[in-house]
This record gives structure tokens, sequence and C-alpha cells, in this order.
């Protein structure tokens, strides 16, 4: 018989947008659930660098609209309009709490929060780059998380700790009524039977080779929500992030070219000029990651392979270097060997983010796409979700105010849920496919082994899905991912003990890889446009006549339907599609 814990609401994941929500509900005094795969304080948004971004107008005048436009230009117009007004008009509110929660925000001279420029952030629709991103120092997610964290111990959030959760539980009408989880611990099963369920399990970039996102995301919610029929939207928008280091993947964050920094080639140029004529080095994250690939595709690239090229900060000088950025002297010490005082970074794009995930809508609500409108009971949040804020393409720091405002919508909605609704009954059947997964698992050597699978599936992605994209590469990874995923069904565990079995949480980790994989190559191989950070070779332009709506992907059948972009604000006017051009 398996245990069963009963909440008004559990939220798996505790990150940004996890902490901010359970913080909400425990606020209202509800009896809430975090339930974490590592240690809160080390979930990935801990190594958010650059900041979040909110038209404060600390250093120069700025207006929420501006940062609204900003973020709709930033998605190539995929992101909805509605949302990002929400996101953008609520984004000061959101610092100044995390200010009163005591977040440490760096200071101006005159004690207001600092702001530096970031990607794609601009004054007046475009004009030129603005001050809008809030930091302390690089570490902006350690600060956010520990704050968050603090609050949540405040409010007598509880936490299960390296707790894994392995699926969702649905009824017949297709209501979510809570999950099953694996305690890392004991090997034990235990259904966490709630009133909403809300995943903030973060990312999923660990499905390529190279990624600068932390060995802990493998895509578990999207995978838990394919499994049960879920569909995921927007799959084929990655962001691969200009500055990871070369040959390492780590973040170099892009604060460093927001306080002056810049790219250089073999040759010594300052190739961003030819590509972002007007904002150079600051343009979004998609236009910077294909210059870098063209610049090393022409022949221009730096180091052994010739295959990334410098960021450049030596000229704003150690005392700036230490007080603004001085976890990336250290990261780049320890993972490139240079020290940036004195020597320019080697650097590469690198996956950073997934801008598609699991549907939703402002509140957190998972949107479904065969029963009704909603998933009843079942919320997502942060990087899992598409909202869609983020279209296309992400702006940098935007993400982390994603976590902080969608992540009190949902708590907000959930409260209200919570108070009205009744716990429904749970399916005697509840942990049935569950119990069999493990079980098929444990069928000794006759099976495929999980680490060189999950390995396959990293390198096929990262070579058949990058930042430019290519027909016939495509079509083979779409065949090569279909491949796998036989060999995915087929995996199998010898050691079977119970306690601490990092071998049998990796071999799930795996079933949630392919989900997201195959989620991924195949909506990417079905968009025959260029949008944002999907960049085809045979079809190099936006096509807003045929591709202007929002890929739907079905786990069940693999098939493909559609959603409407959201052309309209919630109370502004709408803003027309434009050529895209920094
Ligand atoms: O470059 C960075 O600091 C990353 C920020 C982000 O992804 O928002």
């Amino acid at each position: 018989m398996i245990k069963r814990y009963t909440f008004d609401a559990i939220i798996v994941g505790s990150g940004g947008a996890g902490l901010r929500t359970s913080m909400q509900l425990a606020n209202d005094g509800l009896k809430v659930a975090v339930i974490s795969k590592v240690f809160p304080t080390r979930s990935h948004t801990v190594a958010a660098q650059g900041g979040i971004a909110a038209a404060l107008a600390n250093i120069s005048e700025d207006k929420w609209i501006w940062h609204m436009y900003d973020t709709i230009k930033g998605s190539d117009y995929l992101g909805d309009q509605d949302a990002i007004e929400y996101m953008c008009k609520n984004a000061a509110e959101a610092i100044y709490e995390l200010e009163h929660m005591g977040m440490p925000f760096d200071r101006n001279d005159d004690g207001r929060i600092y702001q530096r420029p970031f990607g794609g952030m601009t004054k007046n629709f475009g004009e030129s780059s603005i001050s809008r991103t809030c930091s302390v120092a690089d570490r902006t997610g350690h600060a956010m998380l520990h704050t968050l964290y603090q609050k949540n111990i405040e409010l007598n959030t509880e936490f299960f700790i390296e707790w894994v959760c392995l699926d969702l539980i649905r009824d017949e009408e297709g209501a979510v009524l809570g999950v099953i989880a694996i305690e890392m611990q004991s090997g034990e099963l235990v259904i966490f039977h709630a009133k909403s369920t809300v995943f903030a399990t973060g990312g999923a970039g660990r499905i390529f080779e190279a990624s600068t996102n932390a060995y802990i995301n493998t895509g578990d919610g999207l995978g838990m929500a394919a499994r049960a029929g879920i569909s995921l939207e927007d799959m084929e928008f990655w962001q691969f992030h200009p500055t990871g280091i070369l040959n390492a993947g780590v973040l170099i964050t892009e604060g460093v070219r927001g306080e002056g920094g810049y790219l250089v080639n073999a040759l010594g140029e300052r190739f961003m000029e030819k590509y972002a004529p007007n904002v150079k080095d600051l343009a979004s994250r998609d236009v910077v990651s294909r210059a870098i690939a063209t610049e090393v595709k022409e022949g221009r690239g730096i180091g052994e392979n010739k295959d990334g090229v410098y960021l450049e900060l030596s000229h704003l000088g150690e005392e700036l270097i230490d007080e603004k950025l001085p976890g990336i002297r250290e990261t780049s010490i320890k993972f490139a060997n240079v020290d940036p005082v004195k020597d320019p970074i080697p650097v590469v794009p690198t996956v950073h983010y997934m801008m598609g995930g699991i549907p939703t809508t402002m509140n957190g609500q998972v949107r479904d796409t065969t029963h009704g409108n909603v998933v009843e009971g079942f919320y997502a949040v942060g990087e899992c979700a598409c909202v869609s804020v983020h279209g296309a393409n992400r702006l940098g720091s935007n993400s982390l105010l994603d976590l902080i405002v969608f992540g009190r919508a949902a708590g907000i909605d959930v409260i209200n849920r919570c108070k009205n609704n009744p716990l429904k009954k749970l399916p005697s059947n509840a942990s049935d496919i569950t119990i069999e997964r493990l079980s098929l698992l444990e069928q000794g050597q006759s099976g495929e082994d999980p680490r060189a699978v999950g390995n396959e599936i990293r390198k096929v992605m990262q070579e058949h899905c990058g930042v430019f994209r290519f027909p016939e590469l495509m079509e083979e990874g779409v065949k090569k991912i279909k491949d796998l995923r036989v060999r995915v069904d087929n995996l199998s565990i010898s050691d079977t003990s119970k306690i601490f079995n990092t071998a049998r949480i990796e071999a799930l980790e795996v079933k949630n890889l392919i989900e997201v994989a195959e989620a991924t190559i195949i909506s990417a191989s079905n968009r025959k446009e260029s949008r944002g950070s999907h960049s085809r070779s045979d079809y190099p332009k936006r096509d807003d006549d045929g591709w202007l709506k929002h890929t739907v992907y079905n786990p069940l059948d693999k098939s493909i339907t559609y959603r409407p972009v959201n052309l309209h604000p919630l109370t502004v006017d709408s803003f027309p599609l434009k050529e895209r051009v920094y």
C-alpha cells in the first residue's frame, strides 16, 4: 500500500517560480508542500547571473510600455501581447517586493537600485540601448533564490527535499489530482494528493550536449506532462546564449556586454557592428548567436578549432570587474584559464533556455487541447511553462521577471481554487503506471544502458538542432530520436537497491529527456520559416502569413496543431508586426 500525503497545493520544483508561488500560498495559510530534487537553494535559478528587468527608470527615463515593445520585438512577434503587457506592467512592483523581502540589489550613489543595459532592451521603442536590468553583481539569481527561500521558511512552507516526482495523477475527466514521487534517501514511493498541482520544474537544457544548464535540468515536468497526454507548445524555440565558455559551456553573463564588454573575431574586428549597427553587442541573443556562428562558419573563429570568438572586457578595469562581475572573473579563471582583467574570454553560443513548454494562461493554468479550456487543478510556472511571453526568442533578464510575476499570478489563482473546491477523490489505480514503469526498469542486464542512451540523445540534438537548422539534418534527427525512443522504452538498471540509487534516478530522467527531445525536433522540422531562435537554411525568412501561430505538439500521437498568437494587449494598442532589426 503506497503512503499518501494530502495538501491543499503541491509545488514541484523549488527555483524562483516555485518559491514565489509557494510563498503566496503559505502566506494565505494554505497547507503547501514544495517537492524538490535538490536542496532549494541549489535549484537552477541560483545560476542566473546578469539580472532582472523592470522599467524603474533609475538611470534614465524608462517606461513599461518600452519594455513591452522590446519584449514583443525580441520574441519576433510570437509572444502573446496580453501576457507581455501583464509582465512588463507588473515588473516594477515585483522588484520592490523582492527589495522589501531583503534582496540585496546593487545601488546607485543616490541609493536607488542600480540598473545595467542588456540585449534588446531599448529606450523609446528601439532608439538606443537602455539600463533596465537590476542586478546583484553577477549573482542575481543566487540572491533572489536565497531571499525567496528565507521567506518560505518564515512562512512555514513544508519542503520535501531530494524527492523526485515521477508521474502526474489524472482522473477520468482529465483533472490533475497530484503526483507520485520517490524519496531518494529511502527509495519509497508516495502519492502527493492535492487540490492544485503546480509545476515549476525549470528547463531541459540537458537534452543538448553543450548547455549552460545544471545537470538537474532534464525536463522532468515536461516529461510527466507529456506522459499524461498534455500538449507542449513552441518546443522548436531554444535559446543559444551567445557567451558560454568555449569547450566548457559555462555561462558568461550578458551583463559583461551590458557593462561595456564586446565581441571580437580572430582578426580583432568588432563584428557585431556589421550585424546590428544600432545596438551592436547588445542586440537580442538570437541575433548575436547567429552572428558568432556566421563568423566561425566564414573562418574568422578563434581557438584551437577556430570555433569560438573572444569576449573582451579588460578595458573595463579591475575595479569595475571586481565590483560588478566578480563571478565572471572567477569562472573564467577556473574554466578558461583566462583572467579577464588581462585577456579576452573565449566564448561560443551555448544552449541556455527553452522558450516553449507546458502551455498556460496568464494565471498559470495549464491549457487543455482536448477536454476544454484548461486542465483542472494543474498549473505551470517559470521555464517549464509557456505563457507565452518569450515567443521565439527571450530577452536576457526577462526570465527572472517571468518567474516572479507569473509565480505570484498562479499563486493567487491557486488560492481561489483551493478555497472554492473540494479535494477530488483519487482513482483506485493512481499509482499503477508508475509502479509498472519502475519494475520495467529493473530487468537487469537485458536492457539498454541509461547513461549511454542519454548521451546519444544529447549528441543527436546537438548535431541536428543547432543555431542554424538544415532540413536534411533535422529530418535525420527526427529519425534518430524516434529510434532512441525505442531504446529508452527498453532501459534497464542492474543496481536495484533502494537507498539513494542515483542510477534509477538517472534512468528516470532519460525518460523525460526523450519526451522533450522528440517534441523539440518534430516541432522544429515542422515549422517552415525562420523566426527568432529557429533559423532554417531552406526558409531563411519570417513568414507571418503562414506561421504567425504557436505550435501545439501532442505527445500521444506526435501530431501538431496550432494556437493563434494573441496580438491584443490588455489595455494598450496592439504592436504591429515589423521587420526586426537592431
Ligand atoms: O546572461 C545572463 O546573465 C543570463 C541572463 C538571462 O538568461 O536572463
